[in-house]
């Protein structure tokens, strides 16, 4: 047995895994590493100063530093990395010992994986964590699902690394089974849609408002000290101000416009279309990623088709003040597709979700943190039943403020021939949930016409089936 023994292990001390290793080394946890890839394990160890951790280069010496029951978080790239871990792992591991997995896993694996460990004796959790590097390491938003017992054995490291808002801890347990990976994979399905409404944003402030970097670094930077702020804004103000080192330009401008992504917000569309659940915005956000990775198509079509664009001025302090409007529609209407999402998911995986509490724990230290989640927060704190938040009141009051300004801007987006699909994806969602009536009975018609599908009538209960006139 090794001489000391660590309250945790950390498998994986990549980018993620090293700085959240330092992050509980901080707040007085002592941790065991392990890394296949010995550069990173010795990285480990010259960072550990005066904390109470250490790498180790076998996973036998890293097993026998740990205190027993032994608690394993293991922070690996998604997929079948996590099975080869836990495969080496499990004959070395005795029964009670905890499994944590904290990557992006897809939530149906971590309900495989949890089956099969609690079959054998082990415990295993799936937790979401978000805040990229610096939130690993000095306070990230962390989604655990479980069991609730299980929980309690990491709870109070979590709680003591995880982001705080008004000093409350951005961690809390959200539900059995994968429950904290799902709702990480919608956190990240939102992220999707907020980064591509920033984009469109972008788009027709550049070439619509004709704005420069410099002015969008000021309207970004102003943006996020009002109803906008949130991470992603204040951070596209810094990424228009960045200077390329290569060229003297604005490192923006040098940067190949071809997005690129690892599958948790095509996951988040996937699922959703499973549980017949509307998210278009993240589903637009996926499509344009792919659109945009398809670059010499573009570049064909750009050949044959020829330009054929309003090019007539804009009142720019107007638009300027359009953009924000659509930009804060869209952002609402985001997020309440999330947690339309989540609310059905709750339902159809009994994870018996609190949306207050999902909304709280995103209000600090993830991607999608911004103020506006404090309204979300405060909205399910109302009505923890609220199937969706474009019925809460206080948010109709808003998007009805904010409407004209949504109207206007997709309106000069289409004159101008800009592509805006995930601002036209939150309008139209928004135009179709609050119509009572839609344009459905003609499909119901149709589909009875061809397929003799039956149809419901307005006027009286039953199933009815019609001989059409050319049948
Ligand atoms: C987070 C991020 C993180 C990661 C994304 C990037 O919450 O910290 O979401 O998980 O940066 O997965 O995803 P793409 O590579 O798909 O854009």
């Amino acid at each position: 047995m090794a001489e000391k023994q660590y309250d945790y292990g950390m498998i994986g001390l990549g980018t993620m895994g090293r700085n959240l290793v330092l992050n509980m080394g901080d707040h007085g946890f002592s941790v065991a590493g392990f890394d296949k890839d010995a550069s990173k394990v010795q990285a480990m160890n010259q960072e550990a100063e005066h904390r109470s951790i250490q790498g180790f280069n076998t996973s036998a010496e890293f097993l026998s530093a740990l205190k027993t029951p032994r608690v394993i978080l293991m922070l690996v790239p998604a997929g079948p990395i996590v099975d080869s871990v836990i495969g080496d792992l499990k004959p070395l591991l005795s029964a009670g010992d905890l499994l944590v997995d904290c990557g992006n896993s897809h939530f149906t694996d971590t309900d495989r994986r949890s089956e099969q460990l609690e079959k054998e004796g082990l415990h295993f959790m799936g937790i979401g964590v978000s805040g990229g590097e610096s939130g690993a390491r000095y306070g990230p938003s962390i989604m655990p699902g479980g069991t609730r017992e299980v929980y309690g054995r990491v709870a109070p490291m979590l709680e003591a690394v995880a982001a705080k808002v008004n000093g409350e801890p951005c961690v809390s347990w959200l539900g059995p089974k994968s429950a904290g990976h799902y709702v990480k994979m919608v956190h990240n399905g939102i992220e999707y849609g907020l980064m591509q409404l920033i984009s469109e944003s972008y788009h027709l402030l550049k070439e619509t408002g004709g704005l420069n970097n410099d002015e969008l670094h000021t309207l970004f930077t102003r943006w996020n000290a009002g109803a906008l702020q949130s991470f992603l804004i204040g951070i596209t103000a810094d990424i228009f101000a960045q200077q390329d080192e290569l060229t003297g330009n604005r490192l923006l401008d040098m940067i190949r416009a071809s997005a690129r992504q690892k599958g948790t917000g095509m996951w988040t569309s996937q699922d959703a279309f499973s549980l017949h659940v509307p998210i278009p915005t993240i589903d637009m956000a996926v499509a344009q990623r792919d659109l945009s990775a398809m670059a010499e198509e573009r570049s064909a079509a750009r050949k044959l088709y020829p330009e054929n664009r309003y090019a007539g001025a804009v009142d720019k302090p107007l638009f300027v003040n359009q953009v924000e409007q659509a930009l804060h529609f869209s952002m609402l209407v985001t997020y309440a597709q999330g947690m339309s999402l989540l609310g059905h998911a709750s339902s159809a995986y009994k994870y018996e979700l609190d949306l207050a509490r999902v909304a709280g724990l995103w209000r600090g230290g993830c991607i999608i943190r911004a103020a506006l989640l404090e309204d979300i927060r405060v909205a399910f704190t109302r009505n923890p039943a609220l199937s969706s938040l474009l019925l809460d009141e206080s948010f109709a009051t808003t998007l009805t403020g904010l409407l004209n300004g949504m109207r206007q801007t997709v309106t000069t987006a289409v004159a101008a021939g800009i592509p805006v699909p995930a601002m036209m994806a939150c309008l139209a969602y928004y135009e179709s949930f609050c119509r009572e009536w839609l344009p459905a009975n003609l499909i119901q018609a149709q589909r009875d016409y061809f397929g003799a599908h039956t149809y419901e009538r307005t006027d009286r209960e039953g199933v009815f089936h019609t001989h059409w006139l050319s049948e």
